[in-house]
């Protein structure tokens, strides 16, 4: 067992073990549609065994970020579809990550004049890029009112039979960083008193009636994972106890037979305690480089090793990792910058 060791996950045949994690380039035009780059960007990564897209707005609402992706139109499942195609020309396979942003916006990134929405009515504390007036502080929400949350839930559903017609393999949902299903897990987010605030189970209810959404309009439980980072400081929270929150998650999404559960490494070991209590395929990033890769699916604490920036940085990550041959750092000055430069630049060996 190695990296190259083929995988199966859900309904979906990996040749590797070897994943391309969710990462925002900040890419796309300001209506929110991927550009020709992002397909050369995608193409030129598909020997991994998975692509996972960077976060993808399930609909204007969902978005707060300059410059990127959604999945609510036609012209954005057109776009959507010619990087698909690209992929798939050579033999790879990819999910696209569901991502909405919940109160992490700034006006200044949208194309609606609403608040953002979030389980409580709280700002979220820190500064995001916004290219018409700099940084700026994130966006006071509103609360969502009962009534309205199973038409959130309902629009990851849409977004699924979308994603799946623009030719994706699967569907992630971005329950991870912050953005707004991670609002709904986190107490520091969520003070909601109904049935989804307060206690472990009702924290847990969006994410999970959301997992249910997406299975639905898929078809298939086999076409769904998701992403969780638990304990990450960042976008305003900080739950470092949350390891039996994310357990009891992962024993309420296990019968659900899906593609996978993501974990990213945060650094409290969530990713030990997910191994014991999801009974499915799992895959574990975060910091990852080849010989602890390898040793991490030899001893089982993984099925598959999701890499990050590496793959920024090497389009050709897999052959460098079968050659042992070195890699190319990443330049942090371009992870977000518009343009084809530190985006399809990288060489390959
Ligand atoms: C430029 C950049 C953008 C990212 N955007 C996303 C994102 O859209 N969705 C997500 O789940 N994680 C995102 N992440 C986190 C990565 O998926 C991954 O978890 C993280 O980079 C750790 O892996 P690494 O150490 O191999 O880079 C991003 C990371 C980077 C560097």
């Amino acid at each position: 067992m190695n990296l190259f060791t083929p995988l199966t996950l859900g309904s979906v045949s990996l040749r590797n073990r070897i994943v391309m994690a969710p990462m925002t380039r900040s890419r796309a035009d300001t209506k929110g549609v991927p550009s020709s780059l992002t397909t050369e960007y995608y193409g030129a990564r598909a020997d991994a065994g998975l692509i996972i897209t960077e976060g993808t707005g399930t609909s204007e609402m969902g978005m707060g970020y300059a410059r990127t992706p959604g999945i609510y139109n036609d012209e954005q499942i057109a776009a959507w579809k010619l990087v698909t195609d690209a992929v798939h020309a050579k033999g790879g396979k990819i999910f696209i990550q569901l991502m909405h942003v919940g109160r992490i916006a700034h006006s200044a990134n949208r194309n609606i004049a609403e608040a953002p929405i979030a389980p409580s009515a709280i700002r979220a504390e820190g500064m995001m890029w916004t290219d018409a007036q700099g940084m700026q502080p994130n966006d006071m929400p509103r609360a969502l009112e009962l009534a309205e949350i199973s038409s959130v839930i309902a629009e990851f559903g849409e977004a699924t039979e979308r994603a799946l017609r623009a030719g994706f393999d699967g569907v992630e949902l971005h329950a991870a960083s912050g953005y707004l299903p991670n609002q709904f897990l986190s107490p520091g987010a969520n003070q909601r008193t109904d049935i989804y605030g307060g206690s472990i189970e009702n924290r847990n209810r969006f994410v999970i009636e959301t997992l249910q959404a997406m299975i639905a309009a898929a078809g298939s439980a086999g076409k769904i994972g998701i992403k969780v980072s638990p304990g990450m400081k960042f976008n305003g929270l900080d739950d470092q106890d949350c390891i039996p929150a994310y357990e009891a998650l992962a024993q309420a999404i296990s019968p659900l037979g899906l593609a996978y559960l993501h974990v990213m490494r945060t650094g409290i070991g969530a990713e030990v305690a997910l191994r014991k209590a999801y009974t499915g395929k799992l895959l574990v990033g975060g910091g990852f480089l080849r010989e602890e890769s390898e040793k991490t699916l030899v001893e089982g604490r993984a099925d598959a090793i999701v890499f990050g920036t590496p793959f920024i940085a090497n389009p050709d990550l897999v052959t460098r990792l079968e050659l042992d041959a070195p890699l190319q750092k990443a330049d942090p000055a371009t992870f977000y910058s518009p343009g084809p430069q530190g985006y399809i630049d990288y060489p390959v060996l």
